[in-house]
């Protein structure tokens, strides 16, 4: 199968990240794994919308850590704690964390100096346990809103619906 990378760029988010859901649900069609399913979600939201880095941390170590999972950008760190920066405040407050401005942000970690501004969604499994924060970062100040939020929330469903938690 070789779907197509869609350029999600220059519609308005809404219709952006309708697409965007539809296009994951068909790539990851027959697959319940959560692995595949991060790795295709990254190379759609990194390369569709033309981000910085785009990827996700997983819940180890009891819920202490996270650890990097499958990413698309520059290396990013390895691990960060739960309670630290920007994925580790969203881990442990479980909601979505969006940065209009990283410098303004208490604690950011940062891999890439070129960051701006970042968002930071949880990650659920059916059983409404954190799995893992998908996290994004732009170039560009304040470049994530509340349509981000939703469409993002929205396409991560996926691993409550489908995941396959081991
Ligand atoms: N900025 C994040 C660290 C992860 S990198 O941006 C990939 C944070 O403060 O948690």
């Amino acid at each position: 199968m070789a779907e197509e990378t869609p350029d999600l760029r220059g519609f308005p988010k809404a219709d952006a990240y309708a697409a965007l859901a539809e296009r994951v649900d068909l790539v990851l069609e027959g697959t319940r794994d959560e692995i595949a399913a991060m790795a295709t979600i990254a190379t759609l939201v990194h390369h569709g919308f033309g981000h910085l880095w785009t990827g996700f941390y997983r819940v180890v170590d009891s819920g202490r850590q996270l650890r990097i999972g499958p990413y698309q950008g520059a290396l990013g760190c390895l691990e960060i704690a739960v309670g630290r920066g920007v994925c580790g405040t969203a881990a442990a407050e479980c909601r979505t964390v969006i940065v209009p401005d990283v410098a303004a942000f208490p604690g950011h970690i940062t891999c890439d100096a070129r960051a701006r501004s970042e968002i930071v969604v949880p990650v659920f499994d059916a059983a409404g346990t954190l799995r893992a924060v998908f996290d994004v970062d732009s170039e560009l100040v304040d470049a994530f809103d509340e349509d981000d939020r939703r469409g993002l929330e929205r396409v991560l469903t996926w691993f409550a619906r489908t995941g396959d938690a081991q």
